[in-house]
């Protein structure tokens, strides 16, 4: 598997030079952008296959939408979310949010576009840094790693730098659709923006999500259709106005970061988890699109493509 890695590892090298690292936040724009690394979880804890960077840290920025919204969950239960936020897939950048001022639209469309996000994280139960250690200690739980922590001069950077996050925030609470204090509640999502993790990491949070959340538990819906909703959320939203095409070209349920993380939940208790900061125009890891792809396609990943099947049915 390692010598398979390494070699689509090069055979997408060359797309980092069609991406550009992400600038928007300055202390992002630091990342080294040839650093390429890959990790696939296999079924049973201690099977990690990692190929190039893979212990290169980098911050999981819109992949901790994914571990906030869980907390949400637990916090109120999913009746409760999807009260406030959609489950709708959209074609607008993640960090859009006109629409959010029509008079009819009181819901982010997903809890995975910046909007929807801050809202999930605004209804996480806790004062001041309760709601950020909730989710640092679920990501710890996910990833089976007690040591993952955030990155400071990241955090500070998003916080100093993020007025348009800041805008769509006091939108919502202006419509009364966030409540609390709005400060608060960027403050935590800067932070969980800024949590700090490898491609080992992610490949366990895609891992524990194909393997159906052990431990979580949420009112309203059990820990399989949770599950099952979850690779659904990101299946449609994970990879913003790519999600549709990703879907197609990959199908595999995935979710990305401006950091230049992928976070794969792959079939059968299996998780991938990439690393490469230059982006293309979606916000996107371009050479890590290349690799999944490639991936995907030579190990019949894709949930569309039954090959996979046919040999484990021919195994029988
Ligand atoms: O809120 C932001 O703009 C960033 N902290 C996270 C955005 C992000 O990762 C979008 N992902 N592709």
């Amino acid at each position: 598997m390692e010598i398979l890695l390494n070699e689509i590892i090069e055979n997408n090298r060359h797309l980092i030079k069609n991406g550009k690292v992400a600038d928007y936040i300055p202390a992002l724009a630091k990342a080294d952008f040839e650093k390429i690394g890959v990790t696939v979880a296999g079924r049973t804890g201690a099977l990690l296959y990692s190929a190039g960077d893979y212990n290169q840290k980098f911050t999981l920025q819109s992949i901790s939408k994914v571990i906030s919204f869980l907390v949400a969950a637990m916090d109120n239960g999913i009746e409760d979310i999807f009260e406030k936020v959609g489950c709708d897939s959209t074609d607008e950048p993640f960090n859009a949010f006109t629409k959010l001022d029509l008079p009819n639209v009181n819901k982010p469309a997903n809890p995975l576009i910046n909007s929807g996000a801050i809202l999930t994280t605004s209804m996480i139960k806790g004062n001041g840094d309760e709601k950020f250690q909730k989710i640092l200690e679920l990501t710890r739980r996910m990833a089976h790693n007690p040591n993952i922590g955030y990155n400071e001069e990241v955090y500070l950077s998003e916080k100093k730098t993020g007025s348009r996050n800041r805008s769509m925030a006091y939108l919502m609470s202006s419509k009364n659709i966030l409540e609390g204090d709005v400060e608060d509640v960027l403050d935590t999502y800067f932070k969980q923006c800024s949590i700090e993790v490898d491609t080992r990491d992610l490949a366990k949070i895609g891992r524990f999500i194909s393997a159906g959340c052990e431990g979580i538990n949420i009112d309203g819906i059990s820990r399989t259709d949770m599950s099952i909703l979850l690779k659904g959320l990101l299946f449609t939203c994970g990879m913003y106005n790519y999600s549709a095409r990703y879907a197609i070209e990959v199908g595999i349920p995935s979710k990305s970061g401006v950091g230049g993380g992928i976070m794969g939940v792959l079939p059968n208790g299996m998780g991938i988890g990439i690393f490469s900061p230059a982006l293309d125009e979606n916000g996107n890891s371009s050479a890590g699109i290349g690799i999944i792809k490639e991936l995907t396609r030579r190990l019949h990943y894709n949930i569309f493509d039954d090959r996979k099947l046919q040999v484990e049915i021919d195994t029988h």
